[in-house]
């Protein structure tokens, strides 16, 4: 069986809340994809991420996106709503939209890059979502968002008990093959929504030119 190793550098451990002072933050606004168009969200950045700042007192209190969704997979986890799962899907899809917005060009440490050459040509953009092209050779369904990032995550949650990373399939023959005979996973314990990126993860690597 052919077997793939890649390591990917994880995105950077980050404080869960931070206190910070009204000159370290600044204002971005991302355009988060809905419906029939787009809409605006206003965020702040941080040390280089995007998150939320919220006023407690006289202190600042800054949260990044990335440890919203982590907060709301935990409140998700405990009690499997419908509503704490719209929450998760909807603070994904502000943290997908939120990626590379915050980013400064002095920034000393480069941001970990699943994509290689230039994005038209690769399955991933830098900031590891798949591509237009992606998109159609992995047959990931046009309304999921798909982020090797955030797939890393679910990856080692759900699958790296029993195994590494691979995969050469395509979206739905992965959620054919793990709906199989040792794993049996239902949609319900892997919604669609984290296949795709858990899919991202595990294509990370694959290139046009090597297909
Ligand atoms: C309970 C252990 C277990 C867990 C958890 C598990 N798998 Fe598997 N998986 C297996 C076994 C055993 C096989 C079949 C033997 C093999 O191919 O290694 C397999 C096979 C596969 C295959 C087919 C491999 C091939 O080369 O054809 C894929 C793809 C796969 N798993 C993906 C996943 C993903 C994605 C997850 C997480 C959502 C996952 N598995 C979680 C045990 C597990």
């Amino acid at each position: 069986m052919k077997r793939i190793f890649l390591l990917v550098a994880t995105a950077s451990c980050i404080a869960a809340t931070s206190s910070v002072s009204q000159n370290d933050i600044s204002a971005v606004s991302v355009q988060l994809p809905r419906k029939g168009g787009t809409k605006e969200v206003s965020l702040f950045c941080f040390q280089g991420e995007a998150g939320k700042v919220k006023e407690k007192g006289s202190t600042l209190t800054f949260t990044s996106l990335s440890e919203i969704v982590k907060l709301k997979k935990k409140a998700y986890k405990k009690d499997r709503s419908s509503k704490k799962k719209k929450q998760l899907q909807n603070a994904k899809k502000l943290y997908n939209a939120s990626l590379g917005s915050c980013e400064t060009t002095d920034s000393p440490t480069p941001t970990p890059t699943p994509g290689n050459q230039g994005t038209q040509n690769s399955y991933f953009d830098p900031q590891g979502n798949v591509t237009a092209l992606g998109y159609d050779v992995f047959e990931i369904p046009a309304e999921l968002s798909a982020n090797a990032f955030l797939g890393q995550d679910v990856f080692e949650q759900t699958c790296a008990g029993c195994h590494e990373k691979r995969t050469r399939l395509t979206f739905p023959e992965l959620r054919e093959r793990i709906s199989e005979e040792p794993m049996y996973f239902t949609e319900d314990e892997v919604p669609d929504e984290d296949l795709a990126n858990l899919f991202a993860y595990l294509a990370v690597g694959r290139s046009p030119l090597r297909e």
